[in-house]
């Protein structure tokens, strides 16, 4: 028997989650039996989507109840097996067996690794959802091009970092919003974005958009949703096309899959919303890792990640995350 801890919904948070929506908690794993291994979690990723299944609404996600342990992504090391193809040592990869510190498997929906590429903890950020997701609404969805001004919210998280790059990499002139003067410093300086402004302290966001494109922004990639889509609308171009991947303005509201309240815009100006997500992507993903890993390795993609240590952290490291503490990409260092 392995005793490991994980966490669990305790409340159903109510707005802004707080600590007391989750316990932590000691199971025991059995020793693993034959056609099994245990593997013990190095880094697991803090995600905005995890939100969703604790709101009690309705969609994709399958809604979560009190008492039921969190999922998301992890790496970890098999430390004990029984299973010929997953040898002690190896890295195994995975989408759902975070938020504990080990765990057994059989193997099904896992990826072994023999070796890394770089530092554990990227691969439950840019070789992982993150890296696939940005790609997809970079190179799949908007295109950008030389002369486009491309406005990106949420530009400081770790999509919206890595699409602020991937944008200027491709040529197009880009704007950002983020929480703070910090963040803001960090795209301009470090990422060379060519715009950014601290959406809780610029104002209106209209005027602000329209002073940095007096002629209207060509494209958005959209991580916000909410009063930061409806004024991005106000500020499109005729014919603009937005990418929109989130709304974590809207994660802790009792409608999270609410519109923009000037929908009709999109009619006026015939803009092009597109939402997407990373699932079509994933069968590109080996593309996809070589790319930014490329990327990464030259020197032409900054990654940036916020680590917060133990599972004890977990619960705050999520909270945090949502109300934007996090530089880059919030993880937890198990
Ligand atoms: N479609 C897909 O397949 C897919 C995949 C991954 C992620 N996503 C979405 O992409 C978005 C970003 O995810 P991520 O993992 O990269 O998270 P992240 O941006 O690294 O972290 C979340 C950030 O959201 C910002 N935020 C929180 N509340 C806000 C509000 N009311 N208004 C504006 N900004 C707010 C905070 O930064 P500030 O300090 O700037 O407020 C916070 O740091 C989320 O909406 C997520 O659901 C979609």
């Amino acid at each position: 028997m392995t005793t490991s801890r994980e966490v669990r919904l305790a409340h159903r948070p109510v707005g802004a989650p707080t600590l007391a929506d989750f316990s932590i908690v000691s199971v025991e794993t059995p020793t693993p039996s034959a056609g099994q291994f245990l593997v013990r979690n190095q880094y697991m990723s803090v995600d905005p989507y995890m939100r969703l299944p604790m709101s009690g609404q309705d969609g994709v996600h399958a809604v979560m109840d009190a008492g039921q342990a969190l999922t998301g992504a992890s790496i970890g090391i098999v430390e004990q097996s029984a299973h010929p193809d997953w040898p002690v040592g190896c890295w195994a990869v995975s989408g759902s067996h975070g938020w504990r510190d080990s765990y057994l498997s059989d193997g099904k929906g896992l990826t072994r690794l023999e070796t890394l590429a770089g530092p554990a903890s990227l691969y439950v950020g840019l070789l992982g959802l993150i890296g696939v997701t940005a790609f997809g609404g970079v190179e799949g969805v908007l295109k950008p091009q030389p002369g486009q001004t491309l406005f990106v919210s949420g530009a400081a998280g770790a999509v919206g970092s890595v699409v602020c790059q991937l944008a200027k990499i491709r040529g197009a002139r880009v704007i950002g919003t983020a929480g703070s003067d910090e963040k803001v410093a960090w795209l301009k300086d470090e990422l060379g974005i060519d715009e950014a402004v601290n959406y809780r302290t610029a104002g209106d966001l209209r005027s602000v958009l329209k002073t940095f494109a007096p002629e209207g922004l060509d494209l958005m990639f959209d991580n916000v949703g909410g009063d930061t889509l409806e004024a991005t609308l106000d500020t499109m171009k005729f014919g603009g096309h937005a990418a929109l991947c989130g709304a974590i303005a809207l994660y802790n509201s009792d409608n999270y899959r609410a519109g923009p309240a000037n929908f009709f815009t999109v009619i006026e100006k015939c803009i092009r919303l597109e939402g997407f997500n990373a699932g079509p992507y994933y069968p590109r993903a080996g593309e996809i890792f070589s790319f930014l890993g490329g990327l990464l390795e030259s020197g032409k993609l900054v990654w940036r990640e916020t680590v917060r240590e133990g599972i004890d952290a977990a619960p705050q490291a999520f909270i945090d995350m949502m109300a934007g503490a996090n530089i880059g990409k919030m993880v937890v260092r198990l």
